[in-house]
């Protein structure tokens, strides 16, 4: 049997630019994950890091992570070629849970580098279409550079309906800026039986307030993909903790109530 907590090396096979400072790397790799699940890597003298996985849990080939360069490790992988190898731990984690989301509207809320393991989701839901409702995804970003993973937007607009918002718009922008609270009356949902999906802190609160309190989605139906600075990623050295909780073990999807109570 695979042993989950050792390392093993895996080969990128495709590397793609979605921004000044982000990359997507295509990991030659056949492993079984739900959305929301993330994967520890590392890079021999610069340390190691978790990442949300970004592809289809439906790929039997490989698997996307979409890094940001911030520090040692992202700025060390951004300098890799397609073909070179780097070691992979995992999936670890909860996910999004998917039975309770099963049958119900979905809204799902990210901006930026959140994007990663709804993406995941999105994927899921369009290969299992015919068990929801309504799906909704509202992606803000800074500027239309920043908006990542652009070559899907198509593709899911077919069985989804896709809603960007910026910031800070240029001349060939032709969506929303700025007023999330504007794409209100784009969501048409049963707000009774709607769930919704969240990840990343920073879109996160105005989200909360401007769409998702308003449509009548009550905090123990919205789930959110929370980041948190991690070491081991199975509950061992409490690098990740919050309250009561492991977001390497207990989340990274949590309960917003759950959050609301224990978050620091
Ligand atoms: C569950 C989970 C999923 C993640 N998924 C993704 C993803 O899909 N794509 C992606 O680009 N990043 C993701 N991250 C964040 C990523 O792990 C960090 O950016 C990474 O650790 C940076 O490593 P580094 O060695 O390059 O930076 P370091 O040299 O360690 O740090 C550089 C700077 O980034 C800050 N930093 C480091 N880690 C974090 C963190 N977790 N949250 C906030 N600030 C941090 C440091 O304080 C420092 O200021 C995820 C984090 C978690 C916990
Ligand atoms: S990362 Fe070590 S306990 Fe969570």
């Amino acid at each position: 049997m695979e042993n989950l907590y050792k390392p093993f090396k895996v080969k990128i096979i495709k590397i793609e630019k979605h921004s000044n400072n982000v990359k997507l790397f295509r990991l030659e790799k056949n492993l079984s994950f739900n959305p929301g699940q993330f994967i520890l890597v590392s890079y021999f003298g610069y340390g190691e890091a978790p990442f949300g996985i970004a592809s289809s849990p439906y790929q039997d080939l490989y698997i996307d992570i979409v890094v940001r360069r911030v520090g040692t490790l992202t700025k060390a992988l951004h300098q890799l070629k397609e073909g070179d190898e780097i070691f992979m731990r995992g999936p670890y984690g909860n996910g999004f849970p998917l039975n309770f989301m099963s049958g119900k509207d979905v809204v799902m809320v990210t901006g930026g580098c959140g994007i990663p393991p709804i993406a995941a989701l999105i994927e899921y839901i369009i290969a299992n279409k015919d068990k929801f409702g309504r799906v909704y995804l509202i992606y803000g970003a800074r500027t239309p550079n920043d908006l990542l993973m652009k070559n899907n937007f198509e593709r899911w607009g077919k069985s989804i309906k896709v809603l960007l918002t910026i910031d800070k718009s240029d001349k060939n922008w032709k969506g929303y800026v700025g007023m999330v609270s504007e794409l209100i009356d784009e969501i048409k949902i049963n707000s009774k039986d709607a769930v919704a999906a969240m990840c990343g802190p920073g879109p996160m609160m105005d989200a909360l307030e401007k769409i998702l309190r308003p449509l009548g989605i009550s905090d123990r139906r919205i789930f959110v993909n929370m980041e948190r600075k991690m070491q081991c990623g199975i509950g061992k050295c409490q690098h990740c903790v919050t309250g009561d909780k492991y977001v390497c073990k207990d989340g990274p999807v949590f309960n917003f109530d759950e959050i609301d109570k224990s978050w620091d």
